[in-house]
C-alpha cells in the first residue's frame, strides 16, 4: 500500500491493516466534514450577505428538528469510531495464550531482550514470521515505550510492573524499533531493529546464538542462591512458605478473604514487598528482596516459577480449576506459625 500512498509506514503485522483502515475512516470522515462545512460556509456567506447598509435580517426562532439532527448524527458517527477503536484495542492488549514469550527490560537508553530459549539481544529482536510473539516488559528506571511502527502497536514499559505487547509479523524484513516515551537525554537514541525472519532462518539464528542459559534455568539458580528454596521448597513444593509449583495463573486466597490471580505483577510484588499480600494461612515472615535482585533477575525468577510443573499448562490434567475453587495448592499443610523467629516483613534486608 505504501507504494502508491506514502501516508502510512510499512505494514508488517496482522494489526497493520486494521489500524490503517480505522485511520483512513477517521481521515475520511474528517475530510468529508471539512469540505461540507467549508462549502456551506462559503455558500451562506454569499447567499445571506448584507445587500444594503440599512438591511435588518428576519428574526430566526430556531428549529428542534435541526438541532436533533445535528446532535444525533455526530453521536452515531462518534460511536462508530469508539466501537471500532475499542475492538482493535482489546484485540491488541489481550495477548493470545499460545504466543512465544520474550522478556524485555528497558533502561536509559537501551532495550535488553531475552528469549525463553536463553538468547539475549540488545536493541535487536529476531522473530519468526507468522507466529504470535508476546513481550513481557518492564523498566529498570523510568517509563519507556516499546514501539514498532510497521506493526502498528506499542506499549509503555513501566518501572515496578509488567506490561505486555503482542504481535504477529506478516512479512520478513528489518523494522524500526523506537522508544516512544520521552525518557531523558538520549531518548531519541533508544532505538533498534526488529528482524522478522522465515521460520527456518529463525531456527538457524536461534541455533547459532546459544550461550546464555534460559531465563528459567537462571531463575532456578537464583532461587537456590537467594535461599527461596529453604521456605518454598527446592521445586516450589511449599513448606514454611506457600507452594509455588502450579501457582502461576491460578487464583490464590489471601489473608482477609480476598482472592487474586497469581500473575507476574503479584509474584514480583511478593518478592520485593512480601508483606503486601499474605497468602491465607501464612504469617508475614518473608524478608524483602528489594535491592538484592535486578529487574533481569526478577524476570528470571518469574520464568522459573512459571516453568514449575503443575503450572498453567498442566491445569487441564487436573480438571478445570474454576476461578473461586478452593486453591488447595496454596493451603499450607503444616502450621505456618512454626517460625516466629522470622522478622516481620519489610524492616530489614
Ligand atoms: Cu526510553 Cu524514551
Amino acid at each position: 500500500m505504501q507504494g502508491w500512498l506514502p501516508l502510512v509506514p510499512e505494514s508488517a503485522s496482522t494489526f497493520s491493516w486494521q489500524v490503517d483502515a480505522l485511520y483512513f475512516y477517521l481521515s475520511g470522515v474528517t475530510l468529508f466534514f471539512v469540505l461540507l462545512i467549508s462549502a456551506v460556509l462559503i455558500f451562506f456567506t454569499i447567499r445571506y450577505r448584507r445587500r444594503t447598509p440599512y438591511e435588518i435580517p428576519r428574526p430566526i426562532a430556531g428549529s428542534h428538528k435541526l438541532e436533533t439532527l445535528w446532535t444525533v448524527i455526530p453521536f452515531v458517527i462518534a460511536m462508530t469510531m469508539f466501537g471500532w477503536g475499542a475492538r482493535i484495542y482489546f484485540e491488541q492488549y489481550k495477548p493470545p495464550q499460545n504466543a512465544i514469550e520474550v522478556y524485555v527490560v528497558g533502561k536509559q537508553w537501551m532495550w535488553k531482550l531475552q528469549h525463553a530459549t536463553g538468547q539475549r539481544e540488545i536493541n535487536e529482536l529476531h522473530v519468526p514470521v507468522g507466529r504470535k510473539i508476546k513481550l513481557i516488559m518492564t523498566s529498570e528506571d523510568v517509563v519507556h515505550d516499546f514501539f514498532v511502527p510497521a506493526f502498528r502497536t506499542k506499549a509503555d514499559v513501566v518501572p515496578g510492573r509488567y506490561t505486555t505487547l503482542w504481535f504477529e509479523a506478516t512479512k520478513p524484513g528489518k523494522y524500526h524499533l523506537f522508544c516512544a516515551e520521552y525518557c531523558g537525554m538520549n531518548h531519541s537514541g533508544m532505538i533498534g531493529s526488529v528482524y522478522v525472519m522465515e521460520p527456518r532462518e529463525f531456527d538457524n539464528w536461534l541455533a547459532g546464538n546459544t550461550g546464555s542459559s534460559t531465563p528459567a534455568a537462571a531463575g532456578q539458580q537464583l532461587y537456590q542462591t537467594l535461599g527461596c528454596a529453604s521456605c518454598h521448597g527446592a521445586n516450589g513444593e511449599g513448606g514454611r512458605g506457600p507452594t509455588l509449583a502450579g501457582l502461576f495463573g491460578r487464583p490464590t486466597q489471601l489473608e482477609g478473604g480476598q482472592t487474586i490471580t497469581a500473575d507476574e505483577a503479584y509474584i514480583r510484588e511478593s518478592i520485593l514487598n512480601p508483606g503486601a499480600k499474605i497468602v491465607a494461612g501464612f504469617t508475614p515472615i518473608m524478608p524483602t528482596f528489594q535491592g538484592q535482585v535486578t529487574e533481569d533477575q526478577l524476570v528470571q525468577i518469574l520464568a522459573f516459577i512459571k516453568s514449575l510443573p503443575g503450572g498453567t499448562r498442566a491445569q487441564g490434567a487436573q480438571g478445570t480449576a474454576s476461578p473461586g475453587a478452593s486453591p488447595a495448592a496454596s493451603t499450607p499443610a503444616a502450621s505456618p506459625a512454626s517460625s516466629p523467629a522470622g522478622s516481620p516483613t519489610g524492616n530489614v534486608r
